[in-house]
Parts: structure tokens; sequence; C-alpha cells
């Protein structure tokens, strides 16, 4: 017998089947079957044949993907096969996310063209900043972000060409280009500050901390350590394969409704407190600690179940999430500029007695990608509520990458589970059981 296949045998009918395994690059990590080969699985003729129950999708592969590789348990994350350390040690944002896009590092005239598009595409149009003003002054950032992406869409009629490549292309350069001065405008209003065109001068991340920061300054020019500390962070943002969001990408994309409304499902996934609102909560929770010899205590009410460690566990990375190492050594380098954040030093304790912790140890529980990212963002003066702004911005590549996968892939479909049923058997009103 074959020893790709998985024996299955029925203990309600006796019957006997045999499934085929198929795995991906590495067979140890993405063996699997095909959930249709269960239906085969009947009682009787007219049963709907065996599901798979997975809340969560925990173990349920919803594609073949060639972008992103993750092993957690040996704390391994890559890009189109490239180590996250040595994309974040060598490479710019620009130049990762083409990757992601394309499969391959740029080539020089390939990145100039890349630049020129994404830099072409960073204005918004004059009425976006009406929509915006419309916002209340205390909007959240996020829900400002969530908005006007999904408005973006009424702008661009054109994206909804979605099987005319050039088209997807063209989106992918607007949004790209145009999500950091969405999220610019966004601080501004809150802020009551003139908007700040971009200036195609500076690099991606420079041309946003001006557009964040600027005031009345002439020649206003973005600290080169905080540009490149930004870059690295979205770096490392930039994918994580399927997870909440570009799971909400990839669904809300599979109906072929256009990339500004998908995207803007994805961000509103991302707002999440447990997903990429997690670094605006640890930010708050380092403040409600208040200081290092609270430590203590908050972690035995983490123990009692009464609060999350925010920032720590993830759902793939059991041994140690390999951004949380690199995000270190930024925060090493933005101290140097901006002196030390105080909030750092409990969260240093913090993660210095959860590591020795029977109950940290036992659920593998280390300190994710969001545990430092809040605390540099804070030395680098962005406001709580632009964290998750700040992770919705680098991840725009990732979402896009893969919705032009799927979309490409001729095994997709309409996103659609199935469920078990547990309600009421069928029954009859009041009325027509009187008759
Ligand atoms: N603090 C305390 N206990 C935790 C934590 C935590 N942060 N995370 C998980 N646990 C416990 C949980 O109580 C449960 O315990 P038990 O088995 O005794 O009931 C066990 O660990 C498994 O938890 P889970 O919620 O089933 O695990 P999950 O894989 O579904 O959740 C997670 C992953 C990231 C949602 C979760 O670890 C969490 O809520 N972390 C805090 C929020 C956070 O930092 N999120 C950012 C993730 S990284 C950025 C991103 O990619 O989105």
């Amino acid at each position: 017998m074959d020893k790709n296949t998985l024996s299955i045998t029925d203990n309600r009918t006796g019957a006997q089947y045999v499934v085929p395994i198929f795995t991906g690059t590495y067979p140890r990590y993405g063996a699997a079957i095909n959930a249709q080969a269960l239906r085969q699985i009947k009682v009787s003729e007219d049963d709907f044949g065996l599901m798979s129950y997975d809340p969560g999708f925990t173990n349920t592969a919803c594609c073949k993907s060639a972008i992103t590789f993750i092993d957690g348990d040996r704390g391994i994350l890559r890009y189109r096969g490239f180590p996250i350390e040595e994309l974040a040690g060598r490479c710019t944002f620009l130049e990762t996310a083409f990757l992601i896009l394309h499969g391959e590092l740029p080539a020089p005239a390939q990145l100039q063209e890349w630049h020129r598009q994404i830099k072409s595409h960073a204005l918004l149009h004059e009425n976006t900043k009406k929509l915006m003003d419309g916002f209340h002054h205390d909007a959240h950032p996020m829900g400002m972000l969530v908005s006007t992406v999904a408005a973006l869409s009424t702008f661009y009629p054109d994206a909804k060409n979605l099987h005319d490549p050039v088209a997807r292309r063209l989106q992918t350069y607007r949004l790209v280009g145009k999500m950091p001065t969405i999220a610019a405008y966004a601080y501004r209003h809150s802020m009551g500050l003139p908007y700040v065109y971009p200036d195609e001068d500076l690099s991606y991340t420079g041309n946003f901390i001006r557009m964040m920061f600027k005031r009345t300054e002439v020649g206003y020019k973005p600290d080169p350590v905080f540009e490149r500390a930004l870059d690295v962070l979205f770096v490392l943002h930039a994918d994580h394969e399927q997870n909440c969001s570009t799971n909400a990408m990839r669904s809300v994309g599979s109906s072929h409704a256009d990339p500004y409304v998908a995207l803007a499902a994805a961000a509103a996934a991302l707002y999440g407190p447990l997903h990429g609102g997690a670094n605006e909560q640890v930010l708050r929770m380092l403040h409600e600690i208040g200081s290092k010899d609270k430590v203590s205590d908050y972690i035995k009410r983490v123990k009692a179940k009464e609060v999350r460690l925010m920032g720590f566990g993830h759902r793939v990375y059991k041994n140690y999430d390999p951004r949380a190492r690199i995000i270190k050594q930024v925060a090493d380098e933005v101290f140097g500029v901006t002196g030390r954040n105080p909030l750092l030093d409990i969260a240093l304790e913090l993660e210095r007695i959860a590591l020795a912790d029977d109950y940290f140890i036992k659920h593998k529980l280390y300190p994710n990608v969001d545990f430092y990212s809040g605390i540099i963002y804070q030395a680098m003066r962005f406001p709580v509520e632009m964290f998750p702004v700040l992770f919705a911005i680098p991840r725009t590549i990732g979402w896009l990458a893969q919705w032009d996968e799927m979309l490409k892939d001729p095994e997709q479909k309409i996103a659609r589970p199935q469920q078990v049923y547990v309600g009421a058997d069928c029954r009859k009103t009041a009325e027509s059981a009187a008759v």
C-alpha cells in the first residue's frame, strides 16, 4: 500500500477508507489530507458525510501558500525562503515588500521602478481629507483607517477588474503607497494639525515619520535612527502566513469583493486586542502595573486567569518569537537616541519572572512581537492608539500578496465553512400546530 496514505476505519459501520496524504516543502511540517476525502465516510447513502470540527481553524490548512514559512517549535520565520533575521539585517522594508509580492528580491532597476510606483501613489484624493474630517476629534485612528481604506473602493472602480493582473498590480501600488498617508492623516486629525503631503525624496518610513511629526520646520528631517528602526519593525510585521487578519483578507477576497473592502476587513480583524491590538494593550498593561515591585502581584493575577499577560503567547510560536529577539536589538538603538523608556524596566522584569515561572513554562508562553514594539513606538513619540495602525501599514503587503496568490490559485473557492448544527429540531408555531 502507498505509504503516503491514511487508513481509516469507521467503527459505526466497520467500513474502511484509504485517504491520500500530501505534503508541502517540508514533510515534517505541513502534511495534510484533503478534508473533502472525509465526506465519503457515511453511515447511510443519504448521510451528508463526515466533517472535521475545528473552531479557530487551529488545525486546518485553508490554502497552499509559497509566501511565508513559520516553524513555531523552532522559532523560525521566513519570507519566500529568506530568514527574517537576514531580511531585517540586510533589506529595507520596500525590498522585503517586493520579495513578498513577487517571490524574488528586486534587481536594482526593479527596485527603482517599485519605489517610483509606490511613491507616486502616496497622495490621497482631496475628498478623502473631507471624509476624514468628518470623524470625531477623539476617533480611534484604527477605526478611521479601516473606514478610509474601505472608502477608497469608491474612488477606484477599476479595482473590480480582479482578474486583470495589471489592474491588480495598480491597486497594490495604491494601497502600499497610501497606507502611511491615511495613517498619518488619522493622527493629524486627532491632534487638530494640518495634513502634511507626502515627500517623495524621502524613504518609505522617513516620509511617514515626516507626515506624522512635521510642525512648522521648513526642512524637516526624520531622525535616521528612527527611520531605520521603523523600517526594521515594518520588515518584521510584513507577513505572518494564515493569521486572523490574513484569513479575513482571503475570506472576503474569495467572494471577489475588491481589494479595498477586503483589506478594510483584514485591518478590522487586526484591530482586535488578541491580534494587532495587542501592542496597544501591552502599553496599557505596563502603565497599569506602574512599577517593577508590582510585577509579582500582576503575575499572580495572570495565573489566577483574572487577566492575560499581553504581548505573551502565540498560536504558533511555542518556543520563542524570532521577531521579539530582533525588536530587543532595535529597542537599544532607539533608546540610544531617546534615553531609556522607564516602561522597559517593568517589561524586562515581567519577562524575567514569567520565563522562570512554571505556569508560563507549562503553557509555552514567551514574549511575542508585540511585547517590545509598543515600548519602542512610545519612545519614538507615537501615541498608543497608533500602535495597531503601525502594524497595519507593513502588513498591507502581506495581505495583498496573499490575496493575489489566492486569486491565482485554481483550487480556491469562495470561503464557506460548514457547521455542526446543535439547535432545535423541526417544530411548528403555535398557530400551525393548532390547525
Ligand atoms: N497570558 C496568560 N495565559 C495565556 C496567555 C497569556 N498571554 N496566552 C495563552 N494563555 C493560556 C490560556 O489561558 C490557556 O490556558 P489553559 O489551557 O490553562 O486554559 C492556554 O494558555 C492556551 O491559550 P489559548 O487562548 O487557547 O491559546 P491560543 O493559541 O488560542 O492564543 C493568543 C494565542 C496570542 C491569542 C494568546 O496567547 C493571547 O491571548 N496572548 C495575549 C495577546 C497577544 O499578545 N496577542 C498578540 C499575538 S502576536 C501578534 C499577532 O501575530 O497577532
